[in-house]
């Protein structure tokens, strides 16, 4: 396997460039890595010099993504979004298509003090790698503020942790893909764009369940944003028995002040009726479970219907307690506005 290392940054010192050169510095045997030409090497992109010859920094770029099998991207937030000379790097491999069902995955490296933690930088490289037509690969992201003084002077990250998490993005991005499940067998995957179709189905049933009726453009508008950004939003699941699509689960990451811990809240799961009783429950919750813990949560917390007694009990044999808190629910319009007020 070929990864190509893009980075967002022109700077000479770049943390960007650090982290993805230590990606590949400690990239698994088998795997061979590049980086592409920096974005301060490419022409601004102009239409009408889309075309052959192309200026040679250009076809270089496009050589280098035509030989790559996935492409892991480190970029910095400049003004609330991505680096316009990276932007452009991203334009010119618009109209060549080489990324077209290519892998691909980021490192978000901003520091702890970045006002959104690189979020609109994330959601930004999203976008535009979802118009490449790559296939992101939400294990592979990770969001992982580095320090410029954890770059030693080799140009590596030299924190040991930062390490460990770094070398981890690569062999996720190229891991071979699940193979197919054995009859009966349950199989849960991180909802990708080309799942929407056998997961909208699902939401609308466990929307039914409860008598609500979010429009299909709201309910996509969910999916997409948790595609979009893994790291920030969360990770919806989607489970398949047979090879149909039968349960899905979401878990939405937040912060509890009491503990000053990440939490992780799974604000649904449902299972398709005509498969309860088989383990996707179980499978689902579990997946959560580990996503959590792979995002740093202290907790994966949840609710259910008081009358949900089904669901329930098998909450209560997974070891999960019961919580004694109550929620509540104010909304945040007129209505809500008028009742803090009394
Ligand atoms: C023009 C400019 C705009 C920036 N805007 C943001 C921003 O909107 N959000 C943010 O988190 N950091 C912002 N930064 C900080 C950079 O993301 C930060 O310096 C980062 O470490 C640069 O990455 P590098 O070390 O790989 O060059 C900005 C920096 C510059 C130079």
């Amino acid at each position: 396997m070929h990864v190509l290392l893009l980075s967002g940054s022109t700077r000479s010192g770049a943390t960007t460039t650090a982290v993805l050169r230590t990606a590949a510095a400690l990239a698994p045997s088998g795997v061979t890595t590049a980086f592409a030409p920096s974005p301060a090497d490419l022409p601004a992109f102009d239409p009408d010099l889309d075309r052959d010859p192309l200026p040679p920094a250009v076809a270089g770029l496009r050589r280098a993504a035509g030989a790559a099998d996935a492409v892991l991207c480190c970029a910095p937030e400049y003004a609330g979004t991505l680096p316009g000379s990276f932007t452009n790097v991203l334009d010119w491999l618009v109209g060549g298509g080489e990324l077209l069902g290519k892998r691909a995955a980021w490192i978000n490296a901003a520091s702890v003090a970045a006002p959104t933690g690189g979020a609109g930088a994330t959601a930004a490289l999203a976008t535009v790698l979802g118009y490449l037509g790559a296939e992101v690969v939400p294990a592979a992201c990770l969001r992982l503020p580095v320090p410029r003084q954890a770059v030693g002077p080799d140009r590596l990250v030299t924190d040991p942790s930062l390490r460990d998490r770094i070398a981890a993005a690569i062999p996720a991005l190229v891991a071979p893909a699940a193979p197919p499940a054995t009859a009966g067998a349950v199989r849960v995957d991180v909802v990708g764009p080309g799942d929407l179709p056998d997961l909208l189905p699902l939401l609308r049933a466990y929307c039914d369940f409860y008598e609500v009726a979010p429009s299909d453009a709201q309910l996509e508008r969910l999916c997409r944003a948790l595609i979009a950004d893994p790291v920030h939003e969360g990770r919806q699941f989607l489970a398949r028995r047979d090879g149909g699509a039968v349960g899905f689960a979401t878990c939405y990451w937040t912060w509890e002040t009491t503990g000053a811990d990440r939490v992780a809240v799974m604000n649904d799961l449902y299972v398709a009726e005509a498969v309860r009783g088989a383990g996707v429950g179980r499978a689902l919750l579990a997946a959560c479970r580990d996503a959590a813990r792979d995002h740093g949560a202290a907790r994966l917390v949840w609710q259910t219907a008081p009358d949900n007694h089904r669901a329930q009990r098998l909450y209560d044999r997974t070891g999960a307690a019961r919580s004694t808190w109550l929620t509540y629910e104010l909304p945040v319009d007129a209505a809500g506005q008028a009742a803090v007020a009394r």
